[in-house]
């Protein structure tokens, strides 16, 4: 039996936020919170935090413990522990699925951010024009920059291996608590550096406060916008890691007796602060100082990704030759390190299923998570240009997530019940939540997730429908553009289809292993 433990508390706490902490933090929590009006974007995002994000924090970790001490380290199982109908087995398959399918894409992304450390270090983009960094990136992404985009992505897979291969305490642990210190180190500086940017220095057309004050300035217009709930409630789920099954697996690791409630808040927390105070002072108040916030709000159109790999890089340059290197190696390298702790993260519930149910060494089970991740990341990378990068993000990093939350906690609190459930957080608790705790999970949050999920019906048919893309084919009059674009139906459609297939296919390797090792 797999019997793993983690090697100290800080550690576990430091792999753990090292699990939430990532590309999410720095790059789409600034960019949704730009495009949800700035001031009016906060007030919901931190509702949602607390009636929605702490309450599934101590979910996921009760259901983790739970399971582990049954020696299950993945959520199929761990839920079929806690009631035995069919139905949760098939339930759990989300929580190896959405890993697979998001840490797909997730690799390439990080895999970026060493490209970006090298050429920051090389001076590449040293007496570019803003234009030219920005198609550098487009260069990339499309694969005109030869095989180096693909040798790259390999490499960081490898090294993913690699380190999951060394198990937790060897592994995972050590490279977040390297990883960990180092990333708000590097942050740190560089929101020191965003916030004394003078107006009329270096180029810059703003103070560097008038970003922050941007993001900070509360505003109530929008607040009973929907839109602006689904995407708040949307970036707490991916920022904490909720709804993915790597919570739970890491959880798994803890012993039967040992505290998970006051290591869930530490954790937690930690996450956001590392959102709310680095991820808030870094992109948007450089951009913003050197930009204005018009062409910011137009930025952010395209996402994060754009203003981290396209916008930053030449910003840096204004910097002087010493300084844009180094803010190119710290911004880029916290990228990293909050890339790879995720993507770890992402690993380990794929391996713990393989080494329980199918008694497979921690090694072959690390290689294989890596095979897995090459051969459904393969299609985002060849055809990142056409969607199918952000369609694996649609449905695997934001609708799954909600879909298996609302799924867990009505498991959680009314099939397993809220009283030994609320057993579960307590036991071993080195802190005490106010007992009302207990009514939001029972009856809060769930609510809270069913309007969520139900709110964003509308756009997940849209989606569905890929009405988006008819309207750009209707209004577009150059053939080669409508070509295209029914290319990308194709590949969106086809990207779908991936994800059913993938998902069928773990279902029937949950069902083989309950036939194997539980069915009488
Ligand atoms: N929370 C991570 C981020 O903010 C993403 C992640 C999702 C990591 C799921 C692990 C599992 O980028």
């Amino acid at each position: 039996m797999n019997k793993e433990q983690w090697g100290s508390r800080v550690g576990l706490v430091f792999a753990m936020a090292g699990n939430a902490v990532g590309l999410g933090n720095f790059l789409r929590f600034p960019v949704q919170a730009i495009q949800n009006g700035g001031g009016s974007f906060i007030i919901p995002y931190l509702i949602s935090f607390l009636l929605m994000g702490i309450p599934l924090l101590l979910v996921e970790w009760s259901i983790g413990r739970f399971g582990g001490a049954f020696g299950h380290h993945a959520t199929p199982f761990q839920l079929h522990r806690m009631d035995n109908r069919k139905i949760w087995k098939y339930i759990g398959v989300f929580g190896l699925f959405t890993n697979i399918a998001v840490a797909s894409y997730y690799c390439y992304l990080e895999s970026w951010t060493i490209t970006w450390v090298y050429h920051s270090i090389a001076r590449t983009f040293s007496g570019m024009s803003g234009v030219e960094v920005a198609s550098f990136f487009d260069s990339y992404v499309s694969l005109q920059q030869h095989t180096i985009p693909v040798f790259v992505w390999f490499l960081c897979i490898l090294l993913n291996t690699y380190i999951l291969s060394r198990g937790l305490e060897g592994g995972v642990e050590k490279v977040a608590k390297i990883g960990m210190p180092l990333l708000i180190l590097f942050g740190l500086f560089l929101a020191i550096k965003a916030f004394f940017i003078k107006e009329g220095v270096e180029g810059a057309i703003n103070d560097g406060s008038v970003g922050l004050n941007f993001l900070w300035t509360p505003d109530f217009s929008t607040i009973w916008s929907a839109k602006v709930w689904l995407a708040a409630a949307g970036q707490i789920f991916f920022t904490l890691s909720l709804g993915m099954g790597s919570i739970h697996c890491y959880s798994s690791y803890v012993s039967k007796k040992d505290d998970i409630a006051l290591n869930a808040m530490s954790a937690g927390w930690m996450n956001e602060f590392v959102e709310v105070v680095l991820g808030s002072a870094i992109l948007i108040p450089i951009a913003v100082g050197y930009l204005g916030i018009d062409k910011v709000i137009e930025l952010t159109k395209f996402g994060g990704l754009g203003l981290g790999f396209k916008t930053l890089p030449f910003l840096f340059e204004q910097w002087g030759a010493a300084m844009a290197a180094f803010a190119g190696v710290f911004w880029f390298g916290l990228l990293f390190f909050a890339g790879i702790t995720s993507s770890l993260a992402m690993g380990t519930p794929v391996m713990g299923f393989f080494m329980d149910e199918f008694n497979w060494k921690r090694k072959s089970s690390a290689w294989f998570f890596g095979l897995l991740i090459f051969v459904f990341g393969l299609p985002t990378v060849i055809f990142y240009k056409y969607g199918v990068f952000d369609e694996f993000d649609y449905w695997a990093g934001t609708v799954a997530l909600v879909v298996f939350a609302l799924f867990e906690i009505i498991l959680f609190a009314w099939v397993f019940g809220i009283d030994k459930g609320w057993k579960e957080i307590n036991l071993g608790a080195d802190i005490k939540f106010p007992n009302f705790t207990k009514y939001i999970i029972k009856y809060i949050t769930p609510i809270f997730l069913g309007v969520v999920f139900i709110g964003s019906l509308p756009g997940i048919w849209q989606k569905i429908t890929n009405v988006e893309i008819y309207e750009k084919i209707a209004s577009a009059t150059d053939a080669n553009v409508i070509h295209e674009l029914e290319k990308t139906i194709l590949f969106v459609n086809g990207s779908r289809l991936l994800l059913v297939f993938l998902y069928a296919g773990i279902s029937v390797v949950v069902y083989m292993a309950y036939r194997k090792n539980y069915a009488k």
